[in-house]
């Protein structure tokens, strides 16, 4: 997915040993379409060389105010204003000081200090020995950088150059593309809480054995990206998958039926939207032996009982209504033929404003799907697309759905 086609990005380096983790990010940013631009600081050039950044964005490095390149001689002027964003990535507490200070004794500081605020974004990835950044001065500073306009993507935890461990890494440079492909999403979703399930369950049998289904939870791991990357405060209730959390989602895993049932009526409690993605297995063994089913060696297979699985989506709507609630719910239907019928006599069953059908063997496991939105109005169909694509389609379409927005 060229996910920043037509994006110009300026890329400022710092002196830490978190830019070789940039040279990285410039490689992410470039495959996405983006056009990047590195300014690096005498201190990062200590670090990476200024070759190594300019084979990788394609573009020499800017690493002086005197640069003799700009026929106006003002760099500072010209590489701010040809930004869609600018990213610090590593932001030293030095610099980071020096920012807030509204310094400009070299091209970097200078060239945050003069971007048109209300139209280049500034993005701070800071880097920092732990003692550093826990100390009063860089909070502080942090602070005020939030305060004066900028947005601080936080650091990672764990082992450090220096041999310490814990906060103030540098993000990992997957972690800053997915921060800065967010930037550049509408925030349609901003004051909004929504909650998304997704993943099959697992109903034990025994200690050993369950039973499951194919979703991979794909779909619904990014309708709760898309969601965040529209504004809102994103619970994700996920079953048993093996797929990294979006950036700033806060993750629920659960196991069974039961567990997301209680887990996401939870969650529900303060939420405005619910998207039931996940693929909830319809029945559970009605007895859960405390050791291993054996064989009895005669051939004899054991008759297994089935109880129903409360419905959660039904559930959770159902609640919401009786509360009068604004609670704006979403249901998936995974089919494998008539999908306009099912889908319909679906959405009238669990009484939701929306229902969302796909083709079940088409979907599970795929990273694209095609959708049939299903609503009182009619049926329409977004195309075959990535997911995470039908997923920021699908966002569009609840936030213009919701009653919050109507009354705007
Ligand atoms: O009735 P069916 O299982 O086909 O409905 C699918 C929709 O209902 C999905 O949105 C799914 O997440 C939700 N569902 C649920 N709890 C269940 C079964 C389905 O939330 N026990």
């Amino acid at each position: 997915m060229q996910e920043l086609a037509g994006k110009h990005i300026v890329l400022g380096l710092t002196g830490g040993i978190a830019c070789y983790k940039s040279a990285e990010l410039c490689r992410l940013l470039v495959k996405a379409g983006a056009t990047v631009q590195v300014v690096m600081t005498e201190a990062a050039a200590q670090f990476i060389t200024p070759v190594t950044m300019q084979a990788l964005s394609g573009r020499r490095v800017y690493t002086s105010q005197w640069d003799a390149r700009e026929p106006n001689g003002m760099p500072h002027i010209n590489l701010s204003r040809e930004a869609d964003a600018i990213v610090l990535a590593p932001a030293s507490a030095d610099f980071i000081a020096r920012l807030v200070q509204g310094r400009s004794d070299e091209l970097l500081s200078l060239m945050c200090l003069a971007r048109p605020m209300e139209r280049v974004p500034l993005l701070i990835a800071p880097a920092m020995n732990r003692e550093m950044w826990s100390h009063p001065a860089t909070q502080r500073n942090l602070r005020q950088l939030d305060a004066d306009g900028a947005r601080v993507l936080g650091v990672g935890n764990g082992w450090q150059a220096c041999g310490e461990t814990g906060d103030g890494r540098m993000l990992e440079a997957v972690q800053l593309f997915e921060d800065i492909v967010a930037q550049f999403q509408p925030k349609v979703l901003a004051g909004e809480r929504i909650v998304v399930t997704a993943g099959p369950t697992f109903e034990a049998l025994d200690p050993i054995r369950g039973i499951t289904n194919h979703s991979s939870g794909k779909m619904g791991f990014a309708i709760a990206r898309a969601a965040r990357e529209a504004g809102a405060e994103v619970t994700l209730v996920a079953g048993p998958v093996h797929l990294p959390t979006p950036r700033n989602v806060r993750r629920v895993d659960v196991v069974s039926a039961a567990d997301m049932l209680q887990a996401t009526v939870l969650a529900c409690e303060d939420a405005s939207v619910f998207v039931a993605t996940a693929a909830v297995a319809d029945w559970r063994p009605a007895a859960h032996s405390e050791h291993k089913i054996k064989k009895d060696g005669g051939g004899k297979a054991p008759s297994l009982q089935f109880v129903e699985n409360e419905d959660i989506l039904l559930t959770v709507a159902k609640g919401a209504r009786a509360q009068g609630g604004q609670l704006f719910c979403v249901g998936f239907a995974a089919e494998s033929e008539n999908l306009v019928e099912h889908a319909k006599a679906k959405r009238a069953r669990k009484g939701i404003p929306l229902l969302v059908g796909n083709i079940g063997p088409l979907t599970f496991g795929q990273d694209d799907n095609s959708l049939l939105l299903v609503d009182a109005d009619g049926v329409r169909e977004l195309p075959r697309a990535p997911k995470l694509t039908l997923a920021r389609e699908l966002v569009a379409e609840i936030a213009a759905r919701l009653p919050s927005r109507s009354r705007r």
